[in-house]
Parts: C-alpha cells; sequence; structure tokens
C-alpha cells in the first residue's frame, strides 16, 4: 500500500482526480493518508471532507513565524507517516527540512512543460498567460520530483496540450488541467505505487 499525502492550497480539481482515480482503480494499492492545506478557504479540504479523508488547515497566518508554520507543516505530514507527498496546487514553497527528510519522494505537478514557464512567479494563471505571451502553439503539464529549487528536480512525466486561437489564459488553464493534469498525476502515482519508479529517479 502507498500511503500519500496530498498538499493543495485551492480549488482541489487534481486532489479531486487523485482521489476518482483511486477510486476507479486506475491508482493501484494507494490511500490519502492527510490533505494537508495552508489556506483554509481551500474547496479542496470540502474535496476531502466528502471523501471521508483526514484534512487539516495548516495556515502560516496561524503562526509568529515561518518557521514556526514549517514546524507545524513538517509535523502534519510526519505524523501520518506517509511514503509519498503529493503537491498538487500547493503554492507553499516546502521548507528546506522537509525536502530533506522526504528526499525524493515529493512530486510536484506544474502546468508547463518544464524548463519553459516554470520557476519563482510561475505558478496558477501567470504560467499560462506567459506561454499565450511568447505565443507557443503547444504547452502541457509536468509533474517532476521535488529538490531544493523551484521546479528544478527530475522530471517523470510530461504530457503536451495544443495552443488554440482565441485562447484565453483560462480556457488555456482548464485545458491543461483536463488534458494533462487530471491525467499525469494520476498516472505518475500509480507508476511509482506498481514501483514501476524507483522513487527518486525520473523517467
Ligand atoms: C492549477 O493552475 C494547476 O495547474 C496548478 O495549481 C492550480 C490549482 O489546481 N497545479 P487545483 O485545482 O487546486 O488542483
Amino acid at each position: 500500500m502507498l500511503n500519500i499525502v496530498v498538499c493543495v492550497s485551492g480549488g482541489g480539481t487534481n486532489l479531486q482526480a487523485v482521489m476518482d482515480a483511486i477510486e476507479t482503480g486506475k491508482i493501484t494499492d494507494t490511500r490519502i493518508k492527510r490533505v494537508i492545506s495552508n489556506n483554509r478557504n481551500a474547496y479542496a479540504l470540502t474535496r476531502a471532507a466528502q471523501k471521508q479523508i483526514d484534512a487539516v488547515c495548516v495556515s502560516p497566518r496561524d503562526f509568529e513565524t515561518r518557521e514556526q508554520f514549517h514546524e507545524a507543516l513538517l509535523q502534519a505530514v510526519d505524523e501520518v507517516k506517509p511514503d509519498l507527498v503529493v503537491l498538487a496546487g500547493f503554492l507553499v514553497v516546502i521548507p528546506q527540512e522537509m525536502i530533506r527528510r522526504y528526499r525524493n519522494r515529493i512530486i510536484n505537478i506544474h502546468p508547463s512543460l518544464i524548463p519553459s514557464f516554470c520557476g519563482t512567479g510561475y505558478y496558477g494563471l501567470k504560467v499560462h498567460e506567459a506561454a499565450l505571451a511568447r505565443g507557443v502553439k503547444v504547452t502541457g503539464a509536468t509533474v517532476h520530483f521535488v529538490d531544493e529549487g523551484t521546479d528544478t528536480g527530475p522530471i517523470l512525466l510530461q504530457k503536451a496540450v495544443e495552443v488554440q486561437e482565441g485562447d484565453t489564459p483560462k480556457i488555456l488553464q482548464q485545458r491543461v488541467m483536463e488534458q494533462a493534469e487530471w491525467l499525469i498525476l494520476p498516472q505518475a502515482i500509480d507508476m511509482i505505487a506498481k514501483g514501476e519508479v524507483k522513487i527518486g529517479e525520473g523517467a
């Protein structure tokens, strides 16, 4: 059994894709032990509660210092002893101590074909605004292992998505989620659950 923690910040559509894939068997032998959000208003928390999955909010607003927030975040993860930490739209910079403690056991979904449109400042709609501004004809999504950098760890899976005439950032974001993110994140977890990817190596 692969025990996972899913970290979220927003709508939780990637979390939903993972929960659905576990239910339908697209992801084998995996259990979400806890969903952790840094945002108490994240609809992702509601999605988890609907499936009776343990869901906690660890918000930086509730702590005096960043260090105290980091400690609380790490404790919330450690408590459930996950084999894998999945960042699904999680907008928090992962503490270095967590990277060390879960070396090669943290994966992230990024809404572009890394190394394009990634790194500091590239998240959410901003990624798609940059892709449209550059005029790329193809974009997509990437699942990668998380290391000390921002979107710099070994790439596990990628899926390309066509940019269409008249796309707005919102329309493109939706297409990238539907045609790429919601497919490759579950696929990556299933590969790890089946031992097809030695945790810590790219594809
Ligand atoms: C989306 O833009 C996704 O590309 C990125 O985080 C955002 C929110 O995702 N990974 P979700 O709906 O909260 O999963």
